[in-house]
């Protein structure tokens, strides 16, 4: 039997997560007003340790030129129609690191602790393998544990501690783990 992570998922799907069923579907540049409108709804401590700001206009036009060029694609998770959260992989722009895609993501505290998280995860890892990507890595704060914690189930393993590296919108600094996850063919 084929494992998540081996099954093609092709965007749009559904799955269901304790009785609630949430959509995953690819964003485009269409979706720039809805992700700005997301990310202004979200509270405070849902958005600290974003690495970049995405309740700025700018920001998400930016992403949005990234998705376009295909440097950057990002799943956005809707539950009845309204986006709870998303998942990118970036890929660098650096010759020596093209091996490596970068995923970022974020689901709505309200929807926290379903598996939503899990899933994007799985799907980017077979985006980045439909890429041909060696590594994925993602940059977590060290006060983040139970973060730390999903990755780790999700075979990612940590590979640096920069301290001090990160400081947050209320201007405090944490350290900065960078884990990565290989790509099996
Ligand atoms: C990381 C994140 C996307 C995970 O999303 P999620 O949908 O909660 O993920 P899952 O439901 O698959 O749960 C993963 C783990 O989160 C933890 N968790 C559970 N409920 C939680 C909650 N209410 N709040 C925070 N973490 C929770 C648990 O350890 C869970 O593991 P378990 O199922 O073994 O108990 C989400 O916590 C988030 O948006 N965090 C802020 C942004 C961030 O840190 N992004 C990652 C780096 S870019």
């Amino acid at each position: 039997m084929k494992t998540a992570r081996q099954r093609k998922h092709t965007h749009p799907f559904a799955e269901t997560f304790n009785g609630t069923s949430v959509s995953f579907r690819m964003m485009t540049a269409e979706d720039e007003s809805m992700v700005l409108k997301f990310a202004n709804t979200l509270p405070e401590e849902d958005l600290i340790f974003l690495r970049m700001d995405i309740t700025q206009p700018e920001v998400v036009s930016e992403w949005v030129r990234n998705i376009e060029s295909g440097r950057t694609i990002t799943i956005i998770a809707e539950e009845d129609g309204r986006m709870v959260g998303y998942a990118s992989l970036h890929s660098s722009h650096l010759h020596w690191t093209r091996h490596i895609g970068e995923v970022r993501m974020l689901v709505n505290s309200k929807m926290r602790g379903l598996g939503v998280g899990r899933s994007m995860v799985n799907q980017i890892i077979k985006i980045a393998a439909e890429k041909k990507l060696e590594r994925v890595i993602v940059q977590i704060s060290s006060n983040q544990p139970r973060v730390r914690k999903m990755f780790e189930d999700l075979n990612f393993e940590p590979q640096a501690l920069l301290t001090d590296w990160l400081k947050d919108r209320n201007n405090r600094t944490h350290d900065l783990i960078i884990m990565s996850e290989n790509i099996e063919d």
